[in-house]
């Protein structure tokens, strides 16, 4: 049993505004890969060769065929205890939110309802000459790059490296994390900015910040306590 557990249950209850800020860790127990871990995405490609407008720009079957694999792979995997913990508390505590850089769809699934997706969303494909954005879960795609109705290529509905983060989701976030008074960082190396600089923001506020990691992070020694261990298995202990 976690000996903080009361505590937190304490904190969640008495919390006005709670953020849950989320990285790849928190759907590792489903089975998807992180970026840097052992098997990370970012051990077997380049970020340049894959995440960059130029990239697309390039290549644009090379980059769907990785994106196309990674819907498949994720098609057939569940949100873990970790995000079904998340709504619990949502659901219980009220006025948690959710800010993911995540683009599985794995909250979503579980059943969160209060979410802002900082690095978009996978199962989104935005049109590259209209603009025109659509949700689609065929996977694989039938037809590799996407093409619009209008004719234009479609492209993953996603944040690449160099490009700027949805501006109303990126100031609702920072809204959250300037008010919150508890925010938990789950499963993020916390290296990528802007996305990382919210912890940092909302401790500059005066927030509570609970860090669940396996390992420790450049940030772990900012934050007020440490809970070493798979997400999923730490939260449903709270
Ligand atoms: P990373 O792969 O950089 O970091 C994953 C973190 O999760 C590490 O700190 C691990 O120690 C931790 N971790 C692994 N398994 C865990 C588990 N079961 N429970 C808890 N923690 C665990 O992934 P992110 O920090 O999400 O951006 O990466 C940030 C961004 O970099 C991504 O959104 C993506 C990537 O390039 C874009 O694509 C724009």
């Amino acid at each position: 049993m976690l000996e903080q557990a009361a505590f937190l249950r304490d904190r969640l209850q008495k919390s006005r505004c709670t953020v849950v800020f989320t990285g790849a860790g928190v759907s590792a127990e489903s089975g998807v890969p992180t970026f840097r871990g052992q098997d990370g995405y970012w051990k077997n490609f380049r970020v340049e060769e894959l995440a960059t407008p130029q990239a697309f720009s390039k290549d644009p079957k090379f980059v769907w065929d990785w994106y196309d694999a990674r819907r498949l792979a994720l098609h057939t995997k569940e949100p873990n205890l970790a995000h079904k913990k998340i709504v619990e508390w949502e659901k219980q505590f009220g006025n948690v939110h959710v800010i993911t850089q995540n683009v599985d769809g794995l909250h979503q699934r579980a059943g969160t309802e209060k979410i802002h997706c900082l690095h978009g969303d996978i199962w989104e494909i935005r049109c590259t000459r209209c603009g025109i954005s659509e949700r689609n879960v065929e996977a694989p795609l039938s037809h590799l790059p996407p093409v619009c109705a209008c004719g234009g290529i479609q492209r993953p509905g996603v944040v690449w490296f160099g490009e700027m983060l949805p501006q109303e989701t990126w100031e609702e976030a920072e809204r959250f994390c300037s008010c919150a008074d508890l925010m938990f960082v789950i499963g993020t190396s916390a290296i990528v900015y802007p996305a990382a600089g919210l912890p940092m923001l909302a401790k500059s506020r005066g927030c509570y910040i609970v860090e669940v990691n396996i390992q420790p992070t450049e940030l772990t020694p900012h934050f007020d306590l440490f809970l070493q261990g798979k997400a999923g298995e730490v939260l449903s202990q709270i």
